[in-house]
Order: C-alpha cells, then sequence, then structure tokens
C-alpha cells in the first residue's frame, strides 16, 4: 500500500477536506452544515492525509484564548474537526494529525491546547485529561420560584440572532474575560447563529434570543433557545424552552434570565444540554431539587504543551510551592520537573530536573487539574497522582481548585 500523504488543504479544497471528517461523524452534510464550518475555519491550522490524491482524514485547530484561573487569558490551540474515513482507521492518521498540530500550537507559541471530544477513550493517549464537566439538565418552568425574591432593575429586550448578534457578542466578551474555561469568538462564530442550519436545530425551532439591560440601558446579559413543540399535538400548553447559551454578568441578571424563560408562554420545561456544574439557580430555588441533572459529562479536555508558561499564567487560592514531575510521552519537550510558586497574586514556574518532586503525574492529568475542576487528590484517590511528600496533595488541593467550577459554554 502506497504512504498516506499528509499536508494542509488550500481554500479551494476545503468541502473535499471537510468531507471524510464530516462522513466520519455519520452527518449528511448540506451547503448550510459546510458553509457553518467555514465560518470559523482559519487557514493554515489543518492538516489531512491523502491517500492518492483523495483526503481521507483530518483536523484542525482555532487560535483559542481561554480565560484561566485569576482572569489571564492563555493562547490555546483548539482543536476541531477531526475525523479518519472508516477505510483508514487504526493506521495512525490521528496520531499523526495529532503531532502536526501541537508542533504548529508550540510553533505559534500557544502553551495549551484544548477539545471536545465525541468519546473519551480518544485523547488520553495524547496528553488530554478533563478540565471541565458539563451537565445535561430540566427544570419545571412553574418550578422557576426563587426564596428570597429576585429584585433585578432593567429589561429585557427581544433580539433576532439572525439579523444582528453585536449585542451578544459584546456581552459574551465582557464575561468571557472573567470566566474560567470560557474562550474569545470572532466574528464568524456569530456569523454561525446568523447561518442556524437546520442540522443545528436538532429538531426544535430556530435560535430565539433576548438581551437583558441595566437600569441604564447597558446589556448585562443574553439567551439563546429553540422551542421544541408539544402543544399542536397535544393541545395542552407543554412546549419546551430548550436553552443554547446564556450568559450575564452577574448572578442575578443570569436568575432574572431564568425567571423569564419560565415564564415564555405555552412552555412548560427547560431543558439545557451543557449548563455549568455550577448553577446560582439551584441554590436560589425554593424546591433545588426541582432542577433535574439528567446526565453529567467530560466537556473540554486540556493538555499543556508548555508547562511553565500555562502554570505561571494562572492564579492559585493559596500561596504555595509544589515541585511537580511531569510524564509526557506523546508530546516529550514538556515532560520534565517543574517547581510552582503560585498565590493569589501572581505565580512563577521554572523547570528543576534535578529537584526532588512532591508529586508525580502524567501530561494528562496536569491538563484536567489545570483549570481547577478537580481535586489532584481525587486523581490520587484513583492511582493516577503519586505523593512523594506527604502534605503536598492537600498543598496542590487548596491551591488549585477553583470556585465556580470551571466551565467551557460551547463545543467546537
Ligand atoms: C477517532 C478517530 C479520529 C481515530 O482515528 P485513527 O486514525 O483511527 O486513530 P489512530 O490510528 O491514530 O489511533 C491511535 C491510537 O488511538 C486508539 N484509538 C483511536 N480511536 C479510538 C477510539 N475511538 N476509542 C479508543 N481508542 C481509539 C487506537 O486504537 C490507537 O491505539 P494504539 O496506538 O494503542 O494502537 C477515528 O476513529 C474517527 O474518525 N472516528 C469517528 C469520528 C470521531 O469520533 N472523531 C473524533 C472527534 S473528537
Amino acid at each position: 500500500m502506497a504512504a498516506l500523504e499528509f499536508r494542509s488543504p488550500s481554500r479551494a479544497e476545503l468541502r473535499e477536506f471537510f468531507e471524510p471528517v464530516v462522513s466520519a461523524y455519520g452527518l449528511d452534510a448540506t451547503d448550510d452544515d459546510y458553509r457553518y464550518e467555514e465560518l470559523t475555519y482559519e487557514d493554515g491550522r489543518s492538516i489531512g492525509a491523502l491517500d492518492d490524491g483523495v483526503w481521507v482524514g483530518g483536523a484542525g485547530a482555532y487560535s483559542f484564548d481561554v480565560t484561566v484561573p485569576g482572569g489571564d487569558q492563555v493562547g490555546a490551540s483548539g482543536v476541531t474537526m477531526v475525523g479518519v474515513a472508516p477505510t483508514h482507521r487504526r493506521r495512525g492518521v490521528l496520531t499523526t494529525m495529532m503531532r502536526w498540530l501541537h508542533d504548529d500550537a508550540v510553533r505559534r507559541g500557544e502553551p495549551l491546547a484544548v477539545l471536545t471530544a465525541s468519546e473519551a477513550s480518544i485523547y488520553r493517549r495524547f496528553g488530554y485529561g478533563v478540565a471541565t464537566d458539563d451537565a445535561r439538565i430540566t427544570v419545571p418552568s412553574r418550578a422557576v420560584v426563587f426564596d428570597p425574591p429576585l429584585q433585578v432593575d432593567g429589561r429585557f429586550r427581544r433580539l433576532d440572532p439572525h439579523q444582528d448578534t453585536s449585542t451578544l457578542a459584546d456581552v459574551y466578551e465582557q464575561v468571557r474575560l472573567r470566566r474560567t474555561g470560557w474562550f474569545n469568538r470572532g466574528a464568524g462564530w456569530w456569523e454561525r447563529l446568523r447561518l442556524d442550519p437546520t442540522d443545528a436545530r436538532a429538531g426544535a425551532s430556530k435560535l430565539f434570543a433576548v438581551v437583558h439591560e441595566d437600569a441604564s440601558g447597558a446589556p448585562d446579559g443574553f439567551a439563546t433557545w429553540r422551542i421544541s413543540q408539544n402543544h399542536v399535538d397535544n393541545r395542552v400548553a407543554d412546549d419546551t424552552v430548550v436553552l443554547d447559551e446564556l450568559v450575564a454578568l452577574d448572578a442575578d441578571v443570569e436568575l432574572a434570565i431564568w425567571q423569564f424563560l419560565a415564564g415564555i408562554d405555552l412552555t412548560t420545561t427547560i431543558s439545557w444540554n451543557g449548563a455549568p456544574m455550577d448553577l446560582p439557580l439551584r441554590w436560589r430555588m425554593v424546591e433545588p431539587r426541582q432542577l433535574h441533572l439528567r446526565g453529567r459529562s467530560d466537556w473540554m479536555w486540556a493538555r499543556l504543551l508548555d508547562v511553565p508558561a500555562a502554570l505561571a499564567a494562572r492564579r492559585y487560592l493559596v500561596a504555595g510551592d509544589l515541585v511537580v514531575h511531569v510524564d509526557d510521552a506523546f508530546h516529550p519537550a514538556a515532560a520534565g520537573t517543574y517547581r510552582l510558586k503560585g498565590s493569589p497574586d501572581g505565580a512563577e514556574c521554572e523547570r528543576v530536573d534535578d529537584a526532588r518532586p512532591d508529586l508525580s503525574l502524567g501530561a494528562p492529568e496536569l491538563g484536567a487539574i489545570y483549570l481547577g475542576g478537580v481535586a489532584p487528590s481525587l486523581y490520587a484517590t484513583a492511582g493516577r497522582i503519586v505523593e512523594h511528600a506527604p502534605g503536598a496533595l492537600e498543598r496542590a488541593d487548596a491551591m488549585f481548585v477553583t470556585h465556580p467550577a470551571p466551565y467551557c459554554p460551547l463545543m467546537f
């Protein structure tokens, strides 16, 4: 069998390049679906495999700035659109592409790589760990009753996301700079909302949006949602608000938006597939048990490509020093022993290969604890972090874990 050729596609080849990737997900892509992908496509950040001149696999990346604990942004390669044709699976195509994507991210000076995964079994071997979880929740609209009652000045303004997304982009930009796990969204990401392809609707309505404005008229939150209709067939009002995004500058505005959604006529349920794990809603409801957790899943995976740069960019809940040894078979340049001095005000991290480590861990575990979504001690109980110096795990827990839990607001 002739060797496969690996190269980046040109703009003119994009549809042929995307085809095996889209098909690997079992999708029957329409022109709108291709356009949707093209809107956020970045030239020079994709790699694919050709067999005898035909694309048989591909993968790409976005240039993200991910907000880390403390509020700084870290350059990240947002790995995306990964697929290999069933005729060419398990021949190392993905492995070659991941190596290219990591090398490319290093050339661009990105200390981090992140992705959302179709299966949780794929990416650990490439050094990724689960950095954020998300929740599938439903809430009966009648249960959105608060104690104490909510008093928020302001008003709601309906907005057609197919016409104008600039207000949504402005609010998002303010919020994402304050929230761990969120990333920048350029114009193409908002164009995607305007396109709103049928596939993205999953049988529900087009996208609706509302903006909340404070007493001075400044936008401080928004929600986008679809309606899943039942009332026409059932002749009773029992439609569902399928929440797509809820973005708010503070918790009161967020709660006001929940109240707004709960009041939409003909609907009796709000569902959200992709909610943050930590929701103020639950702790303000009179009956918190009515917030039903239908599922919980790994969401954003992370791996560090430049350990000192990434660890020094975040802040730590309490001041402390740790020496950690990192194993990284897939990206050996990141393997080594590092001394971290972290605090709520800043951090320093340097390579100290001769020092005795307090903790040893693999690249996936470092990626998992990086945004503070899971306690290092939990990974130790699972046998994946080893403590060499007594007390080091307790110190690592106190330093790394963040509240609220990190959240990634989008699939990418
Ligand atoms: C997942 C996918 C991209 C893997 O591509 P591939 O070229 O077959 O992967 P490779 O041959 O490089 O596999 C490398 C290793 O990962 C393992 N692996 C690959 N896919 C895996 C999966 N889905 N589950 C578990 N292990 C997997 C392989 O067995 C191999 O292990 P080995 O090194 O011990 O032999 C491909 O199966 C695919 O397109 N799947 C459908 C679409 C999809 O899920 N894409 C990922 C989106 S996030």
